[in-house]
């Protein structure tokens, strides 16, 4: 059984005895003891003094000493501040705590069992006409480590991704290559496929800005000439012809689709991430427009004079919105309605989370009622994980003007940087070889990005900035890693088999040591919060704390030089505890640990 549930039984029953009556559960309430007074657990005494009748201080005085009497293996000693009741937990409790944690591998994390609740978990969802850029590495680490934390709280999870793979912005690409391309290939051009089509769109763009510019030299309207310019027609008439199945057309998609997705599957992998099931938007819009029609029927939504079919969301607040134009095209919310369909048929969901951008927030916010309305049971308590926007210090990511931050580009500049700056200390290590610095570098690389971005809270903006991510001190991956790497190395220093035994228990710890067994203990609560609140930094900050205290401990008290064996014990266990820990939360945030760095 745990403290906590032993003392509140004893509480309840001494505050029985004491003044005669009865205890509701939730008259127990117990806290983590202050860091400025002495203990571990306190008591919130105030509840029953309704019940003593008498001073806060005086009712405290009494459960303390009743409680030593009733649990002396249990409650080392207490003092009373103000009404509240400080218990000092005994050494031996800590030591089976830690013991605990220590044998359990999965520590802190819940089972997913075949009742657990499914939560499918969108992120990523990209376009295919141009590669991966800054904000879309946020949106994969956020989904990730959000699909890592609601496992963790025991749900079972599908990532999935919806990639929009048609509409006009293809088209563009596919035009411009037609136009300019000459053949080009990834395999001709040694370019990565998402690069490649995403260079069409740039040289598609340029061009179309050129017609433009011409057209309003020549005394047109500038939105006029939008419309005009051939381009973009031509563009139209392609998707038209996409539309319409062209088989000529429909096969360039194909093929030019097929390398981005080979380009994008690059970059997932080097960030560590994947999906369980993959939806593309030109499967799912057709759906939408039948369920679409199927709401209208039902008197849902309703058909405007020139054919267009709305929803009027008046009632709730929100203004009229558009489900399918008046010659029948669909929009990107009759897509989503689509895919919704689709997902609900292929799994039982219980939950769908999206991982999207804040832009985005209204957006969501109508296809949750239209969800409902439609009769998908999750549709009303859908979550929008939205986050907000990533700048780099040289100011905001602007994809046409050729300034976006690429997700490749920004991988490499990490790893190489990693390198550059760990290469004193890897190449201090015994016998490293320029693969296993390599794979450092990878490591530490990564887990600076990774760290930097989800420690944040999702829903802010912020500011990447790689020099400050990868220092080896502060609030950092590598901080992290660094200490991860260093309990490994004395862990390796040991040859012996680290577990506990009959005269560990006997030691008496000092109070640093026991707020340390204490932390580790507070891993399991992190992991619920993260899951409560949809907010994987919660694990970031507790990993930092961890180590931030274990690097205090290992100052003060020595482990491998310690004389008293049992001492000597607890200590190496308490090391490898933390280790596990850590090396479990990172790995909820996607973030990998060295053996050694
Ligand atoms: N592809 C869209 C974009 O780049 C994001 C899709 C978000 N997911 C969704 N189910 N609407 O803006």
């Amino acid at each position: 059984m745990k403290i906590e549930c032993k003392i509140a039984d004893a509480v309840k029953a001494i505050v029985e005895e004491l003044y005669g009556s009865a205890v509701p559960d939730n008259l127990v309430q117990l806290q983590q003891t202050r860091p400025e007074f002495e203990g571990q657990i306190t008591l919130v005494v105030f509840p029953f003094t309704k019940m003593s009748h008498k001073a806060p201080d005086a009712t405290a005085q009494e459960i303390g000493e009743r409680l030593k009497e009733r649990l002396p293996e249990v409650v080392s000693g207490f003092n009373v501040v103000k009404g509240f009741l400080n218990l000092s937990i005994s050494s031996r409790q800590w030591i089976e705590i830690l013991n605990d944690i220590n044998g359990n591998p999965r520590f802190g994390f819940q089972p997913v069992t075949d009742d657990s609740p499914l939560v499918m978990i969108e992120y990523s969802s990209p376009n295919t006409n141009k590669p991966l850029h800054l904000g879309h590495v946020r949106n994969n680490l956020l989904g990730w480590a959000l699909a890592q934390v609601m496992e963790a709280n025991g749900n079972k999870v599908v990532k999935t991704n919806i990639v929009n793979d048609r509409g006009i912005h293809i088209c563009k690409s596919m035009l411009a290559w037609l136009k300019w391309g000459n053949g080009e290939t990834p395999e001709s051009s040694g370019k990565k496929g998402d690069h490649l089509i995403g260079d069409y769109y740039v040289a598609f763009d340029k061009h179309y800005r050129e017609e433009v510019k011409e057209l309003v030299a020549k005394g047109m309207d500038e939105e006029q000439a939008k419309q005009e310019a051939p381009l973009i027609k031509e563009a139209h008439e392609m998707l038209v012809r996409w539309e319409q199945n062209d088989p000529e057309v429909r096969a360039l998609w194909k093929r030019m689709n097929e390398w981005v997705y080979a380009g994008f599957d690059e970059t997932y992998k080097a960030l560590g991430v994947s999906f369980d099931k993959i939806y593309y938007e030109s499967e799912t819009y057709l759906e939408g427009k039948e369920k679409v029609e199927e709401g209208l029927a039902k008197g849902f939504f309703y058909r405007r004079e020139d054919g267009s079919v709305w929803a009027d969301l008046t009632k709730e607040g929100l203004d009229e919105k558009l489900l399918l134009r008046s010659d029948g095209t669909s929009v990107y919310m009759t897509q989503d309605i689509g895919t919704a369909k689709l997902r609900f048929q292929d799994y039982p969901i219980d939950k769908m989370i999206y991982v999207v951008g804040n832009e985005q927030n209204y957006h969501f916010q109508v296809l949750s009622i239209l969800l409902d309305k439609l009769g998908f049971k999750w549709g009303k308590d859908l979550v929008h994980f939205s986050y907000g926007m990533v700048e780099l210090p040289n100011g905001k990511m602007k994809s046409r003007e050729g300034t976006v931050v690429d997700a490749d580009d920004l991988i490499a500049t990490m790893i190489q940087d990693a390198k550059e700056l760990s290469a004193d200390k890897v190449n201090k290590l015994e016998d490293i070889t320029e693969a296993e610095a390599q794979e450092i570098a990878r490591i530490v690389g990564m887990g600076a990005l990774k760290y930097f971005i989800l420690k944040v809270d999702a829903r802010k903006n912020m500011l990447f900035n790689p020099e400050e991510s990868i220092d080896f001190n502060g609030n950092t991956g590598p901080f992290i890693q660094y200490t991860y790497a260093r309990i490994r190395s004395i862990l390796r220093k040991w040859s012996d088999e680290i577990t506990l035994d009959g005269k560990a228990f006997e030691v008496s710890l000092a109070e640093k040591e026991i707020s340390l067994i204490q932390r580790l203990q507070g891993f399991e609560a992190a992991v619920r919060q993260a899951g409560q609140d949809y907010n994987p930094s919660c694990i970031a900050n507790y990993c930092y704390e961890l180590v931030k205290e274990y690097n205090q401990f290992y100052h003060d008290f020595s482990v491998l030089h310690e004389e008293d064996k049992a001492k000597q014990q607890v200590r190496l266990v308490l090391s490898a505890a933390v280790a596990q820990v850590v090396k479990n939360g990172m790995g909820l945030l996607g973030i990998e640990v060295p053996e050694r760095m």
